[in-house]
């Protein structure tokens, strides 16, 4: 009696399947069998299995169905079974398609994203140049080496010994304000001239030296057309046996020759520097007007290159050098407004604005 009001009817089973079909079909309805991207797709597929796990799974509805043929009057379990199993059928069928679709659509857009081109033009590389500052050093450099010096690199941070003192500028000495820099620790600072090297080179060659130092500066300078607070300079120095001023303006006629052309001339004017003595300031005839005056030249005919005189005896001491024996010049050029003449530019502080399509005209 127990057994017949357990036992199901294939009517009660075949009525529950259609429930769970109706909701499979409502469910793999709404999966796209294509859409745009190719992760959407990957999306979709995986929903399709899921669906797989859920309707045709060992968990299924599907599943208890068919345990509960068992308990179905052995007469009708056929009926009940093959109803099961042409569910079973059709939900496999179906899922299989939409897979098959999807898995399509996800080669074709892997395909699609991966293929070549050959015939779109590549992308040429950019191509870096050096900075007009770099450039102008190397011509300045390459001068100097044909005329037989040495380039020599030193240190930016300096003690207050070879940025001052042992240039014959002591403490509470008046030239230090022009010169006034950035202190870094204790007793070190940024150095306010490449006139540092002078006293670096000797002590390291001796004499008799001649050498040439390009490089970065620093001072407390208010930015404005003609100054910034770090620039560039090269400094200069030839110390031997009977060095004399002829020397010096014979240089820097050739250097002035070499740059502009065999036309420029040189003016020197007297000025004052502690660590040299004489001491001048050197002009070059304008390289664009020659003389009676232009825009570049600001209408005077010369333009300035920078300061120079004969080594200080003082300085020459404090480098270790005989000063009795030996005696030397020295100049010190600025880069970055000597590059600013030549190239025409009414400010050099465009020079580190790094604006490529500044940059870029100058190679
Ligand atoms: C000096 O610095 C000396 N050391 C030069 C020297 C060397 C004289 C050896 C004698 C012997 P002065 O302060 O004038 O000198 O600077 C030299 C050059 O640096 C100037 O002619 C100028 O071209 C450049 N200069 C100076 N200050 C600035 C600045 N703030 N911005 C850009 N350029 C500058």
């Amino acid at each position: 009696m127990s057994e017949d009001t357990n036992q199901q009817r294939p009517e009660d089973l075949i009525s529950r399947i259609n429930t769970v079909y109706g909701n499979f079909d409502r469910e793999i309805e709404l999966i796209p069998d294509t859409s745009g991207s190719l992760e959407d797709s990957e999306k979709h597929l995986l929903e399709v299995r899921n669906l797989r796990i859920k309707y045709l799974g060992k968990k299924s509805e599907l599943a208890i169905q068919r345990k509960l043929i068992r308990s179905i009057d052995p007469n009708r379990r056929g009926e009940a079974g093959s109803n099961i199993q042409r569910f079973e059928q059709t939900i496999n069928q179906r899922i299989d398609d939409k897979e098959r679709t999807l898995k399509n659509s996800i080669e074709k857009a892997r395909l699609e994203r991966e293929s070549i081109d050959v015939t779109i033009p590549g992308r040429r590389g950019r191509q870096g140049h050096l900075h007009p500052i770099t450039l102008m050093r190397q011509r300045i450099e390459d001068i100097f080496v044909s005329l037989g010096y040495a380039v020599e690199d030193d240190r930016e941070t300096e003690t207050d010994f070879y940025n001052f003192d042992a240039l014959n500028i002591p403490e509470g000495h008046p030239a230090r304000d022009p010169q006034d820099t950035f202190y870094t620790t204790e007793g070190f600072a940024l150095r306010s001239q490449t006139s540092t090297v002078q006293i670096h080179a000797m002590q390291r060659r001796g004499a008799p030296v001649r050498m040439i130092a390009p490089g970065r500066v620093f001072r407390r300078d208010t930015p404005d057309p003609t100054h910034n607070p770090m620039f560039f300079q090269v400094e200069g120095l030839c110390v031997d046996r009977g060095i004399t001023m002829a020397h010096l303006k014979g240089t820097l006629q050739e250097f002035v020759h070499r740059l502009f052309g065999p036309e420029t001339r040189t003016r020197f004017r007297p000025s004052y520097f502690p660590f040299t003595e004489p001491s001048a300031e050197v002009d070059y005839s304008c390289f664009n007007c020659g003389g009676p005056g232009c825009r570049i030249c600001k209408w005077s005919g010369w333009i300035e290159l920078g300061g120079s005189g004969m080594v200080h005896p003082n300085v020459l001491r404090a480098a270790g050098v005989d000063a009795e024996e030996f005696t030397g010049f020295a100049f010190g050029l600025g880069i970055d407004r000597t590059c600013a003449r030549i190239y025409e530019l009414d400010d050099i502080r465009l020079l580190f604005e790094n604006d490529v399509r500044f940059l870029e005209q100058f190679r």
